[in-house]
C-alpha cells in the first residue's frame, strides 16, 4: 500500500520564546524537522507533505533542502491539528493509499514504529493512533478504549472529565489511516472544545460512529518526546547523544569520556575507532575503522580515513578529506582540502582550499594564504614534498612532489618538482657586534655612560 506523510510543523512554539520556528531549532547538529523527515524515510512514502505556518518560508526552504521531492502547504491559522492536517489534501489530490500523520517536533520516533502503525492498517483498522504509558499525563490527550482494547474516542486534557483524566495511556498525537477516509472524517470535525480548535483528534470517534474499526499501537514515552521549549530542547539533546554514544560503543568505538563526546544524527563511527575526552561531530562526518582522534577535536563535513590520527586540539572543517595513515596534530585547521596518505601536519597550521600529496611533510606553523580578501585560491603540495616551518604559502600556489621549502618562506610563485625554494630575507652575521650593544645598554641602565 502507498504511503503519504503528513508533516505538522505550522504551530509557532510560543514556549521556545525565539524568532527561528521551533522546527529549526538544531538537534544533534540538524534542525528538528530533520529527524522528523527521516523517521518518514523508513516507510519509504510515495508522498512527503509538511504542513507550514509560522515562519512558512523558512520551513519550507529547509525541508526543500532536507528532502527532494517535499510537497509544502500552508496552513494560514493555526486553527488546530485536525484544520493543519487538511490543508495537505490539495497536496494528496490523485492519492491513494495510508496517510501517517507525524509532527515536526517530535524527533525521536523510530521508522519501526511507524511500520507498525501501517501494519496495523493493512490488518484492517482504519484508523491507528500512536499511543504511549505517561508517567505523568498532564496535558496529553487520552486515549479512551472500548471494552475490546480498541480506542472509542481521544479526549484532550482540557476537555476531560476527572475519570478521563486519570487514564494513564496517551495520544502521541501520530496516526494512521487511508487518506481518503482520513480528509473525509475531518471534513467532519468540529472546533466546540475547550480551544475553540479543530482536533485530529476527534478523528477517532467520527471513526467509530461511523462503523470503521480503530487500533493502537503503543511505544515508549521517550520515543514520544515532543520538544516545547529550550529545556525540552536540551532534555532531547541528552537523550540523543546518551543513546548516539552508547551505539557508538556497541558498534565497537572506545569513548575514553563518553559524556564529553558530542554526535550528530548522521555521524558514522567505525570499528576500532578511538576518541577521546571533549571532541564534537558536528553533521557529515565519517571515521573510519581504526582512527584516532584524540582529546579536544572538532569535527564537522569531514572524512577521515583508516588509521588517520587527529588532535589533540584539531580542528576539521566541510571538506576536510583525510586519507589513510595521515596525522594531523594540534592546533591544525583543515577546510576543503585533501590530505594524502600518509602525510603529516602535526603542529599549528592552516590548510584550506588545498591538496596535500601522500606522503608530504607540513612544518609547524604553516599557512596556506587562500584568501586575497574576495576570491579563495588553491594551493597544491606534492607527494613527499617538506614544507619548512612557518611558511606562507600564497595561493594560488603549486609546489612539486619532493620539493622541498625553506623555512620561514613567503612562496609567491610555483615551485618544481625536487626543487629547493628560499624566499625570506638573507642572515647576516657582524662578529662581536651583539656583545658590544649589550655591554653599552647595561652601561646607560647603570649610569655609567650618557646616551
Ligand atoms: C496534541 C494532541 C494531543 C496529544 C499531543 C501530543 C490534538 C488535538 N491534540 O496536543 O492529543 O497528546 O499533541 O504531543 O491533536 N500544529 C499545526 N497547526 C495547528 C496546530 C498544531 O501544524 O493549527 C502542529 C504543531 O506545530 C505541533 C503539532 O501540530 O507540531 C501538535 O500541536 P500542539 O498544539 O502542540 O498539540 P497539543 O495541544 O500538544
Ligand atoms: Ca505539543
Amino acid at each position: 500500500m502507498p504511503v503519504a506523510v503528513i508533516l505538522l510543523a505550522a504551530g509557532q512554539g510560543t514556549r521556545m520564546s525565539s524568532e527561528l520556528p521551533k522546527v529549526l531549532h538544531p538537534l544533534a547538529g540538524v534542525p528538528l524537522l530533520a529527524h522528523a523527515l527521516a523517521t518518514a524515510r523508513a516507510v519509504e512514502p510515495e508522498r512527503t507533505v509538511v504542513v507550514t505556518g509560522h515562519g512558512a518560508e523558512a520551513v519550507a526552504a529547509a525541508a526543500r533542502a532536507l528532502e527532494e521531492e517535499v510537497r509544502i502547504v500552508r496552513q494560514q491559522q493555526q486553527l488546530g491539528t485536525g484544520h493543519a492536517v487538511l490543508q495537505a489534501a490539495p497536496a494528496l489530490e490523485g492519492f491513494e493509499g495510508d496517510a501517517i500523520v507525524l509532527y515536526g517536533d517530535t524527533p525521536f520516533v523510530r521508522g519501526e514504529t511507524l511500520q507498525a502503525m501501517l501494519d496495523a492498517r493493512a490488518a484492517g483498522a482504519a484508523v491507528v493512533v500512536l499511543g504511549f504509558e505517561a508517567k505523568d499525563p498532564g496535558g496529553y490527550g487520552r486515549l479512551v478504549l472500548d471494552a475490546g482494547g480498541q480506542p472509542a474516542a481521544i479526549v484532550e486534557a482540557k476537555d476531560a472529565d476527572a475519570a478521563t483524566r486519570a487514564v494513564t495511556l496517551c495520544n502521541s498525537g501520530l496516526l494512521a489511516a487511508d487518506a481518503r477516509i482520513l480528509l473525509d472524517l475531518l471534513g467532519a470535525v468540529g472546533n466546540a472544545n475547550a480551544k475553540g480548535e479543530y482536533y485530529l483528534t476527534d478523528v477517532v470517534a467520527l471513526a467509530r460512529a461511523r462503523g470503521l474499526s480503530t487500533a493502537v499501537i503503543t511505544c515508549p514515552e521517550a520515543e514520544t518526546l515532543g520538544v516545547n521549549s529550550r529545556a525540552d530542547l536540551a532534555a532531547a539533546e541528552a537523550g540523543f547523544q546518551a543513546r548516539a554514544r552508547a551505539e557508538a560503543m556497541a558498534n565497537g568505538a572506545t569513548l575514553t569520556d563518553p559524556a564529553s563526546v558530542f554526535f550528530a544524527l548522521d555521524t558514522v563511527i567505525g570499528r576500532d575507532v578511538v576518541i577521546g575526552p571533549n571532541v564534537f561531530f558536528g553533521p557529515e562526518v565519517t571515521v573510519e575503522s581504526g582512527a584516532t582522534i584524540h582529546a579536544f577535536c572538532h569535527l564537522e563535513g569531514c572524512h577521515v580515513s583508516r588509521g588517520a590520527k587527529v588532535g589533540p586540539f584539531a580542528r576539521l572543517r566541510p571538506g576536510a578529506e583525510i586519507a589513510e595513515d595521515v596525522h594531523i596534530g594540534n592546533f591544525v585547521e583543515i577546510k576543503n582540502a585533501i590530505v594524502e596518505e600518509g602525510a603529516k601536519a602535526n603542529h599549528l597550521s592552516y590548510i584550506g582550499d588545498a591538496r596535500v600529496g601522500a606522503g608530504a611533510n607540513i612544518g609547524a606553523g604553516t599557512i596556506t594564504c587562500n584568501y586575497d580578501g574576495v576570491f579563495k585560491h588553491r594551493t597544491e603540495i606534492g607527494a613527499r614534498a617538506f614544507i619548512g616551518s612557518n611558511a606562507a604559502l600564497v595561493a594560488p600556489v603549486t609546489v612539486g612532489d619532493g620539493a622541498l621549502v625553506a623555512a620561514g618562506s613567503v612562496i609567491t610563485e610555483d615551485v618544481p618538482a625536487g626543487a629547493l625554494a628560499v624566499a625570506r630575507g638573507r642572515q647576516v652575521v657582524k662578529p662581536g657586534l651583539g656583545a658590544r650593544i649589550i655591554e653599552r645598554l647595561r652601561a646607560l641602565k647603570s649610569g655609567k655612560a650618557s646616551a
